[in-house]
């Protein structure tokens, strides 16, 4: 019998990337959710849809992800983040597994090796603190849950850095970028695989191996270094990059400085793809 399973947040670019490979995943019916369809602030409505759809995974992309607006709207980032988290849990208990999403933010940037998931979180913005509290609720109320903690996600779809790079090399002569971050973008279609590959090797081995996990593309970069490769394979010749400190470049919620993630455990536990960071741009930018 094909299984069931629910996206949420199907309009972010997350969800957007998991939409596109529905078709390559015969075996499953997915329920695209947004919060038009299924407002997770809404306990009842998550647990009807459960009920009614028989539901029996459910990606969980739904999320408060403007990380400088969320010093100003604490509550309303932790009604999503938090909150929310908590209410699916709750409804999914003893019918659907849940595959959750959660950020290299919950770390506070200190280490200079990649951060592994047993390394201790200490969060430096409201975003990262409300994401590791719905990291805390998720296991309290659902221990048999999966979190994948991603980082630097860029899609097709919706706002993103990549994007916003490529239209301000377009329209200005000079462009400052900060050269002192490190960590590795994603590419969000490449996470959607994996989530689904994940499901698909739960399914054959009847076996979820629940606990939180770290995935990212391969490799190392600035952000600074990520304009320059996305200026190059964009072929943005006019516009000069220059590397900029964190320091001249405030932003309202802090960042950490250092995000790389280990990849060792989810590479180990689960048939997943992690191509270079590189490589995955390139094909996104040949789609875009
Ligand atoms: N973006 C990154 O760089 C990044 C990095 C690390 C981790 N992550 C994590 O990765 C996941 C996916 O991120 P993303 O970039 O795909 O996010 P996104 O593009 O912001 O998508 C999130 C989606 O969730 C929806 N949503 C908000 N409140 C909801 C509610 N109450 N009920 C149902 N849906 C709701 C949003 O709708 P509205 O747009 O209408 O609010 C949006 O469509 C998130 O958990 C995020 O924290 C992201």
């Amino acid at each position: 019998m094909a299984k069931n399973i629910l996206i949420t947040g199907a309009n972010g670019q997350l969800g957007n990337e998991l939409q596109v490979l529905f078709s390559q995943y015969q075996d499953f019916i997915f329920f695209a959710t947004d919060v038009d369809t299924l407002n997770l602030c809404n306990k009842k409505e998550i647990t009807d849809f459960i009920e009614q759809n028989e539901i029996h995974y459910i990606v969980n992309c739904a999320a408060y992800t403007a990380v400088d607006k969320a010093e100003d709207e604490m509550e309303l980032c932790y009604k999503i983040n938090r909150d929310a988290v908590r209410n699916l849990a709750e409804a999914a208990q003893g019918k659907a597994k849940i595959i959750h999403i959660s950020t290299d933010y919950v770390f506070d940037g200190k280490a200079t090796v990649p951060y592994k998931e047993t390394d201790t979180t200490h969060p430096q913005s409201v975003y990262g603190k409300s994401k590791e509290e719905g990291e805390i609720v998720l296991l309290e109320q659902a221990p048999e849950s999966i979190i994948i903690r991603t980082a630097w996600l860029y899609s097709l779809f919706g706002n993103n850095f990549v994007k916003t790079m490529i239209r301000l090399g377009k329209e200005r002569t000079s462009l400052n970028v900060v050269n002192d971050q490190m960590g590795t973008p994603t590419y969000a279609a490449d996470l959607a695989k994996a989530i689904l590959d994940i499901i698909v090797f739960s399914e054959n081995t009847q076996i979820l191996a629940s606990g939180i996990y770290h995935y990212s593309n391969a490799g190392i970069t600035t952000w600074f270094g990520f304009t320059e490769k996305i200026f190059q394979l964009s072929n943005i010749k006019n516009c000069q990059l220059n590397p900029i400190p964190t320091s001249e470049y405030p932003t309202k919620a802090a960042r950490p400085a250092y995000s790389v993630l280990d990849k060792t455990k989810i590479k180990e536990t689960f048939p997943v793809a992690v191509p270079e960071w590189e490589n995955s741009l390139e094909k996104m930018l040949l789609k875009l």
